[in-house]
């Protein structure tokens, strides 16, 4: 049995959550490095959520965050998912347990008002995203503030000064958006390509959050 934990549940829970969150972020490809003084703000506004096993309630086995990520120019709020992930040893392929899934469906349905994008080379998250309506578009649609707030890979992931230039922005790095983000955005054309099989090189893709 899987428990999820938010908000007053999750500040009252174990404070191991914090270093265990950190090690599986230092350790995954996609994943950016967050430490307790990056969660526990985030946390206590209600944007974090854990999953964790009901028979060692100690372990946290997944994670999903809505990090924050600025206003665009109509002065409207946006944010990022990120820092997702489901110990290895409890993914859906191993276990049939859909604790991705349902990380994913609980954090966007709780927040429908909000602009919610996330970037990823991982196909695999990618699936994820769609399986809940996450809608795949370029990043040059996005408002220009929240695409500066999201491209923040360093040259070496990104082969460019500017990230506007990023080699990897709508090939090996995709974002999506979703659904109810994307009607706000008056419906842009969506991007159907397939991400391709290759394994990314030197993270050049990453999990902004
Ligand atoms: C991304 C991640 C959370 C997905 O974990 P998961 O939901 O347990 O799924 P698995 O990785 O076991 O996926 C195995 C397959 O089952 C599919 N699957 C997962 N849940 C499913 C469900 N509920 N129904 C049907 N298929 C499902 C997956 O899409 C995948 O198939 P694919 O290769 O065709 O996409 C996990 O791989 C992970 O933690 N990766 C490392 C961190 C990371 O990269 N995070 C993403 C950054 S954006």
């Amino acid at each position: 049995m899987i428990h999820y934990l938010s908000g007053m549940e999750l500040l009252a829970f174990d404070e191991t959550w914090y270093e265990q969150v950190e090690y599986i972020t230092r350790t995954e490809t996609y994943l950016l490095t967050k430490t307790r003084a990056d969660l526990e703000p985030v946390a206590k506004d209600g944007r974090v959520l854990i999953a964790v096993d009901a028979d060692d309630l100690h372990k946290v086995v997944g994670c999903i965050v809505l990090w924050d990520l600025g206003r665009d120019e109509r002065d409207e709020q946006w944010y990022e998912l990120g820092t997702f992930f489901v110990r290895p040893e409890y993914r859906f392929g191993r276990t049939h347990l859909p604790i991705g899934d349902q990380l994913y469906a609980r954090l966007l349905e709780e927040q429908p008002e909000k602009n919610i994008l996330g970037t990823t080379g991982n196909k695999k998250a990618i699936h994820t995203g769609a399986r809940h309506g996450m809608q795949m578009i370029r990043f040059g649609q996005l408002p220009e503030a929240v695409r500066r707030a999201t491209c923040i890979c360093p040259i070496e992931k990104t082969g460019a000064t500017n990230n506007f230039h990023c080699r990897a922005k709508d090939s090996l790095c995709r974002v999506r958006v979703s659904t109810p983000t994307w009607d706000r955005m008056g419906r842009p054309e969506r991007l159907f390509r397939p991400l391709s099989d290759d394994p990314p090189t030197n993270r050049l893709t990453k999990e902004t959050s």
